[in-house]
């Protein structure tokens, strides 16, 4: 099946005379063939390349495919590369159950914006990767639907040889990416019963291994080592025991400059602990380990791109379950300390369901330990998150301006949407303790921003930037261009603030 984008030129207002009644949306593509065969039904008006409005053409007259799939990218003046990425997912995602299994994608030649082929190259692969992943393994009746063949046709001038090699070499990129991504993705698929902490240590280290980076993965002995109380204290009530997963990217050569730490909520499931969920939704908290998914993902990519940079990520694996062992609300519990012979900070246990912010506590002393100068968390951290920010814009907080311009700077490469919410004092004072240093939920209102504030206790004045994806990370109804189910989201960003160093 050959696709062309398409995008609706109309910008008039108002009243359209009789004359131009039916305006004809622009294939995106200097090809006469491919015009000559959609000009009939284009004519027709029927068809106004709405945003991943597609429209399909069979044996189309003087071309070689079978099929000719016209995806719309919407107003001229409003294309985008993101646009371009979402509608290579659409094209994929229309193939995939008719059983078309060979594709070929013509991105935009004569789009007005003026994009180098090979960043539009790039978001075609990207796209069609993560349209391609499916959250079915575990039907019986799954059909193998996979695209078995996708080419990225260059012509006009991007066909050129000297352009040729850097779009050979985006595109390159944009399938480590796309594969990461849905790497994550399937991680974050899986039911709790089929990735425990250990099977999540199991999945990282065989991962860590097949691209070449340095790893370890610990449990319950190494969190007593380390003192990690307030991790330790969440895993306790389970039968599962916690993985503390390490993985280390250290490029040759380079040994100073920055080291990043990449930190992710790895918690299997999430019950609430003796402070349980009600049973109405509660089979989605499998996706809680999506922050730590998201970071495995982003170091694969990162081992095989291969930035010039150091990385280390950090995943606290661990279920939240209430049982005799489980801690208890006004359980107090000592922090990872960050120095040997000072004291960890003490944290009263208000709600044992705010767990998240109890293993990332630890693990954001440990990633500093290790030595990192720069601090990323990604975590579905709160349900006030999606009340403030809807299911579509995930959350973004930093205690550090130029940090976080980098992230920003990063999200218009990556196009994934976040928005930056607020710190501050006044969230603190909410956290404060009677009986210990700090206490781990501080009221319904500004949910999200006390628990982000939590987190900078723990970061401190280390440029720090923490991620609460628990809106965006699972997608509940299926999307042209996305799958319902894991969505992937902040492995790309992380990826590209990474780059950035
Ligand atoms: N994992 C949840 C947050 C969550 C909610 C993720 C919905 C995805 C979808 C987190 O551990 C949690 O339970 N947070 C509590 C915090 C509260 C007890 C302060 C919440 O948001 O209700
Ligand atoms: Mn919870
Ligand atoms: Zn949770």
């Amino acid at each position: 099946m050959l696709t062309v984008l398409a995008i609706d030129t109309q910008t008039a207002k108002g009243p359209v005379s009789s004359v131009d009644a039916k305006p004809q949306p622009t294939l995106l593509t200097a090809d006469a063939a491919v015009e000559a065969a959609a000009a009939g039904v284009l004519g027709t008006g029927e068809y106004k390349a709405g945003v991943n409005e597609t429209l399909l053409i069979h044996a189309p007259a003087g071309l070689a495919a079978k099929r000719l799939l016209i995806v719309g990218l919407g107003k001229l003046a409003k294309v985008t590369v993101h646009g371009v990425r979402e509608a290579a997912g659409t094209a994929v995602r229309f193939a995939k159950p008719r059983g078309i299994r060979e594709l070929v994608i013509v991105p935009p030649e004569n789009s007005s914006e003026g994009l180098p082929h090979a960043v539009v190259a790039r978001a075609v692969a990207e796209g069609a990767l993560v349209g391609d992943f499916d959250a079915d393994t575990y039907r019986s009746d799954r059909k193998d639907q996979s695209i078995q063949s996708l080419t990225i046709a260059a012509a006009g001038a991007a066909a050129a040889d000297a352009d040729r090699a850097a779009t050979e070499a985006a595109v390159q990129e944009g399938v480590i990416v796309g594969e990461s991504q849905n790497f994550a993705r399937s991680l974050v698929n899986e039911p709790g019963n089929k990735l425990t902490p250990t099977i999540l240590g199991q999945r990282a280290a065989a991962m860590a291994q097949e691209v070449g980076l340095g790893w370890d993965v610990y449990s319950t002995e190494m969190l007593h080592e380390l003192k990690m109380g307030a991790f330790w204290s969440v895993s306790q009530g389970s039968a599962e025991p916690p993985a503390l997963i390490v993985l280390r990217y250290e490029p040759e050569g380079v040994s100073d400059g920055p080291v990043l730490g990449l930190v992710g909520k790895g918690i299997t499931f999430d019950t609430g602990g003796i402070s349980i969920k009600p049973a109405d939704n509660m089979e989605k908290m499998k996706y809680d380990m999506a922050g730590g998914a998201a970071m495995l993902g982003a170091m694969r990519a990162i081992a095989l791109l291969k930035p010039r940079v150091r990385v280390i990520a950090i995943v606290c694996a661990a279920e939240n379950m209430p049982s005799g062992t489980a801690q208890k609300p006004g359980d107090v519990q000592t922090a990872m300390p960050l120095a040997s012979d000072k004291p960890g900070k003490t944290i009263e246990i208000i709600n044992t369901d705010a767990e998240g912010r109890l293993v990332l506590a630890d693990g954001l002393t440990y990633a500093r330990k290790l030595g990192a100068t720069h601090l990323i968390d990604a975590a579905t951290l709160t349900g006030a998150i999606s009340v403030a920010l809807g299911k579509t814009t995930a959350g973004v907080f930093s205690n550090d301006d130029a940090t976080y311009a980098k992230f920003e700077a990063a999200l218009g490469v990556s196009g994934e949407k976040f928005w930056r919410l607020p710190l501050g004092e006044e969230y603190a004072e909410l956290i404060k303790s009677d009986i210990g240093d700090i206490k781990n939920t501080g009221g319904r209102y500004g949910g999200a921003s006390i628990a982000a504030e939590f987190l900078h206790t723990f970061a401190e004045d280390v440029p720090w930037i923490h991620l609460d994806i628990a809106g965006v990370a699972w997608v509940d109804d299926s999307r042209p261009h996305i799958a319902k189910g894991p969505s992937g989201i902040a492995v790309r960003s992380i990826l590209e603030w990474v780059r950035s160093y």
